[in-house]
């Protein structure tokens, strides 16, 4: 199955990849995809918004980056109404991070009621990257509200990088040696500049986010911001985007940078509001120019990675 940068993916069986707002993690010789599973149609939240029932986090696994195998939902929406998991709640941005110390999976989520008004995160672990995941707990990280997030490794540290204050401000706060909670120590990256969907990456001794406007499900241009220091605030640099719609992130938003063999790449969601389990993704090349002022740079290809996988 041949996928294309901005469309829908399918699997290994012909059907729809549904693993939006989600991210990929080596483990072992293996790459595990984590996203938010939305096929089923839209129905309108409390506050009218467009939204789709929480069906579950799906994984998919891969040996190529190319071919992606289902391996089924790793955390499942309950029926039983007074479940934290209930259908009507949203949970959103799932990333999953592996302790060495636990020798568990961590997988983070975005929980929230339907008027998203709750803005906690959600923390589950399990033995195998394929679930199922159990639920540890449900909490506002040093008692922010906490909406769109990533989570960062450095070195043997983790990080949670989250919007916070009504989205206005990005914190980055350290997690425990299990990855499973915050440690308290925490600061503020990204002042009053209402960014969402933040990623992280590191090369060389400078740390990078990419992050998206807050516009809902509407595409708006990213910005990058970058610091020699990870605990501390971050500039903000420009859009990295180049050429046809870079001010709509090709109509994309971020969901996760990961790196390849020394090569870091951005996965987009491009968000149907409409209709959004017909979402699409891309996974794009950032190319980094050393000594420049504006060192990041992503251009639009067809091809998922660029075509090299
Ligand atoms: C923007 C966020 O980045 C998405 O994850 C989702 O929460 C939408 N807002 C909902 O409008």
């Amino acid at each position: 199955m041949i996928n294309k940068n901005g469309k829908q993916w399918f699997d290994t069986n012909g059907n729809p990849i549904q693993a939006h707002g989600g991210m990929i993690l080596k483990h072992d010789i293996r790459y595990y995809w984590y996203g938010e599973n939305k096929n089923a149609n839209n129905t309108i939240s409390s506050i009218g918004g467009r939204k789709v029932d929480f069906i579950g986090i799906s994984c998919y696994s891969s040996n190529n980056l190319k071919d992606w195998c289902y391996e089924g939902l790793v955390l499942e929406a309950s029926n039983d109404r007074s479940d934290s998991l209930y259908k009507d709640k949203i949970i959103e941005r799932p990333k999953v991070i592996f302790s060495e110390k636990t020798k568990e999976f961590v997988l983070w989520f975005h929980y929230d009621y339907d008027d998203y008004l709750y803005a906690a995160c959600g923390v589950a672990t399990s033995k195998s990257p394929t679930g199922p995941f159990k639920v540890q707990k449900i909490f506002k990280p040093n008692r922010k509200d906490s909406r769109d997030f990533t989570i960062f490794k450095d070195a043997e540290k983790a990080y949670l990088i989250h919007s916070s204050d009504f989205n206005k401000t990005t914190y980055i706060s350290e997690l425990n040696e299990t990855y499973t909670d915050v440690t308290g120590l925490y600061t503020k990256a990204l002042v009053d500049q209402e960014r969402e969907a933040p990623t992280m990456f590191k090369n060389q001794n400078m740390y990078f986010m990419i992050t998206s406007g807050t516009t809902g499900w509407d595409a708006n241009a990213a910005l990058y911001s970058r610091s020699p220091f990870l605990f501390s605030p971050h500039k903000l640099i420009d859009n990295p985007c180049e050429g046809p719609n870079y001010r709509q992130t090709f109509y994309g938003q971020p969901s996760y940078v990961l790196e390849v063999e020394e090569q870091f790449y951005l996965m987009l969601d491009h968000w149907v509001p409409e209709n959004l389990q017909k979402s699409g993704y891309s996974i794009l090349p950032i190319d980094i120019i050393g000594n420049k002022k504006r060192d990041l740079r992503i251009n639009w290809t067809d091809s998922p990675f660029g075509g090299k996988y």
